[in-house]
C-alpha cells in the first residue's frame, strides 16, 4: 500500500508519500517547508500566519512531491487531524478530505502524536516490541503513554502545564535567544557546566507519572532577577540537565510500574543528545533487556512521514473516517 500523508498541525507544512511491504516502510517523498523562521519574529507560532503560510505553501510542495493530479499510484491519503492549531490544521484537512473524495480513495484522520510516537519504526530493522513505554515530548506535549500493540495507548501521565519543548523555548527567550529555543539552549549548553546552578527537579516525589515545568522556568527567572553576572551557557546546561534529570527519573518509575519491552522517546525535544544519551545509558543500566529507540534526528520534529506511517498501520486495519465529515480537533487525544 501506498499513502500521501499531509502534516499541518504546527509549524510546518509537510509531504509524504511512504509505501509499505510486508510490513517494511520505504520512503519515496518527502518534503517540507518551515515556517520557523517566520514565528521566531514574533517569539512563537503565531495560528492564523501559520495558516496563511499553509495554504501557501501547500499546493508547491504537492508539486515538487510530483503527486499526480488524478491520485495515480496512491491508494490511500492520511492527515493529521489533531491535536494542534486550529487555522493550521484546517488547511491539511480541508486537503487530505478534497483529495480523498476526489480521487475516491479512502481517508486516513492521524492523531499527530500518534505519527511521533511511529517515527521510531522508520530507519530499523528491530522496531519497538509491546508493551511499549512512550516518552513524548513535544512543543505541545509531555505525556508517558503505554502503547499496549499497535493504535492501542494508555496515558499514564502528562505535563500540568508547560510542554517540555514550551519550557525550552520560554528559558531561551528569558535568556535573550530566539525561536525555537530548545537547539538554542542546547548548543549553548554545550560550552557551560551542568552543575553550575542547582535548578529544581519538579515533581520527582509527586507519587504519579504527570510532569510540572512552569516552576523550573520560573526558577531560571527568578535566578536572572538575583543575580547580576550570569552565564548564558552555564544556565542553558544547568536547566536542560534539569530537564534531563526529570525524564529520566519518571522514566524509569514508569518502567518499574508497567514493565514495558521497550521504551519509545520521540517528539522534537528528543533531538536533545543529552536527553537521548541519558535515556539510553540509564535503560540500559536495568536488566539489559529492555531496548530503547529514537527517532532518526531527520524525523525528530514535525513531519509528514511519520504520519503516513501512521496512517499506514491505521490504513492496515481499515480505520478509515468520512471525507464528508471530518474536522480537525485541537485537542484529539490518544487514549
Ligand atoms: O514535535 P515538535 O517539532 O513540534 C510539536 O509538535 O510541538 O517539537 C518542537 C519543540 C520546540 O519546542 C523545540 O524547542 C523543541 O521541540 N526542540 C528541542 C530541541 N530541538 C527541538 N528541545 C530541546 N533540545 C533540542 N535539541
Ligand atoms: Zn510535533
Amino acid at each position: 500500500m501506498r499513502i500521501l500523508a499531509i502534516e499541518t498541525s504546527c509549524d510546518e507544512t509537510a509531504v509524504a508519500v511512504v509505501s509499505m511491504v510486508n510490513g517494511v516502510f520505504a520512503i519515496e517523498k518527502s518534503i517540507l517547508s518551515s515556517q520557523a523562521k517566520i514565528h521566531a519574529q514574533y517569539g512563537g507560532v503565531v495560528p492564523e500566519v501559520a495558516a496563511r503560510e499553509h495554504a501557501a505553501w501547500i499546493f508547491p510542495l504537492m508539486t515538487e512531491a510530483g503527486i499526480p493530479h488524478d491520485g495515480a499510484g496512491i491508494d490511500a491519503v492520511a492527515v493529521t487531524a489533531g491535536p494542534g492549531l486550529v487555522p493550521a490544521l484546517r488547511i491539511g484537512v480541508e486537503l487530505g478530505k478534497t483529495l480523498a473524495w476526489a480521487w475516491k480513495k479512502p481517508l486516513v484522520a492521524v492523531n499527530h502524536l500518534e505519527g511521533h510516537i511511529y517515527s521510531v519504526w522508520l530507519n530499523t530493522d528491530h522496531p519497538p516490541s509491546f508493551p511499549a513505554l512512550s516518552l513524548l515530548v513535544s512543543g505541545g506535549h509531555t505525556e508517558l503513554i503505554l502503547m499496549k500493540d499497535h493504535g492501542q495507548y494508555e496515558l499514564l501521565g502528562m505535563t500540568r502545564d508547560d510542554a517540555a519543548g514550551e519550557a525550552f523555548d520560554k528559558v531561551a527567550k528569558l535568556l535573550g535567544l530566539p525561536y525555537p529555543g530548545g537547539p538554542e539552549i542546547s548548543r549553548a549548553a554545550l560550552e557551560g557546566d551542568a552543575t553550575a546552578i542547582k535548578f529544581p527537579r519538579p515533581m520527582l516525589d509527586s507519587g504519579d507519572l504527570d510532569f510540572s515545568f512552569s516552576g523550573l522556568k520560573t526558577a531560571v527567572r527568578v535566578y536572572l532577577e538575583k543575580e547580576e553576572s550570569v552565564s548564558v551557557s552555564d544556565i542553558s546546561a544547568s536547566f536542560q540537565q534539569a530537564v534531563v534529570d526529570t525524564f529520566v527519573s519518571k522514566t524509569l518509575q514508569a518502567i518499574e510500574k508497567t514493565k514495558p519491552a521497550s521504551v519509545i522517546l520521540s517528539g522534537g525535544v528528543s533531538a536533545n543528545r543529552v536527553l537521548r544519551a541519558s535515556l539510553e545509558s540509564s535503560i540500559q543500566l536495568l536488566d539489559g533487556s529492555i531496548t530503547f529507540h529514537a527517532p532518526d534526528l531527520s524525523l525528530t520534529g514535525d513531519n509528514a512521514v511519520m504520519i503516513a506511517v501512521a496512517g499506514l498501520m491505521k490504513a492496515s486495519r481499515a480505520e478509515y473516517v468520512d471525507p464528508l465529515t471530518l474536522v480537525a480537533d485541537p485537542n484529539m487525544r490518544l487514549a
